[in-house]
C-alpha cells in the first residue's frame, strides 16, 4: 500500500493542476490494482456530483449525480466510505455497467467539507477489503490536501 501511495504522491507532485492530479490518480489506481476495473473521481458542485476524471473500459452515463442518489450520492451525503459487496442486491445502486458486481465510494475531504469522491467498480463480487478502504482513504487525503 505504501508503495502505491508514495508513487502517487510523487506523480501528483509533478503536475500543476488539480484536474491533472485526478487524471493521474484514476489511471494509476486502475493500472496498479487488479480488481479496480473502473475508477472515477466525482467532484461536488452544489447539490450535484460531477464526473471529473475516469479510467476504464467504457464511459458511464452517470456524469452528474444528485447528492443523496445512488451509492455515490450516499457517500457524499454521509461523508463516509461506502462498500457494496453485491450491487445487484442493493436498491440504492445506480447501474452503470452490466459486468459490475461490487463498488466502493470514498469521500474526498478538504478540511471538514466533502468536496468530491473516488468511485470504483469491480467485476468481482465483494472485491473491496479493508485494505482497499485504507488505501483509498489515504489517496482521498492526498487529493483533498491538494485542493486546499
Ligand atoms: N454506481 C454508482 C453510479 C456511478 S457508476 O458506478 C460509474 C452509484 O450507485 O452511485
Amino acid at each position: 500500500m505504501n508503495v502505491i501511495i508514495e508513487s502517487l504522491r510523487e506523480k501528483i507532485a509533478s503536475v500543476s493542476s488539480f484536474a491533472a492530479a485526478c487524471e493521474i490518480t484514476v489511471r494509476e489506481l486502475r493500472r496498479l490494482v487488479a480488481q479496480f476495473d473502473w475508477v472515477g473521481i466525482y467532484m461536488r458542485q452544489g447539490e450535484e456530483l460531477v464526473l471529473t476524471a475516469w479510467d476504464g473500459p467504457e464511459a458511464t452515463v452517470h456524469v452528474r449525480i444528485p447528492v443523496g442518489q445512488g451509492i455515490c450520492g450516499l457517500a457524499a451525503r454521509t461523508g463516509e466510505t461506502v462498500i457494496v459487496g453485491d450491487v445487484n442486491a442493493d436498491p440504492r445502486y445506480l447501474a452503470c455497467f452490466p459486468q459490475t458486481r461490487s463498488e466502493i465510494v470514498v469521500p474526498i475531504y478538504a478540511k471538514d467539507d466533502v468536496i468530491g469522491e473516488i468511485d470504483i467498480d469491480s467485476d468481482k463480487a465483494s472485491a473491496f477489503t479493508d485494505d482497499d478502504r485504507q488505501l483509498l482513504e489515504r489517496v482521498a487525503t492526498l487529493l483533498g490536501d491538494l485542493a486546499l
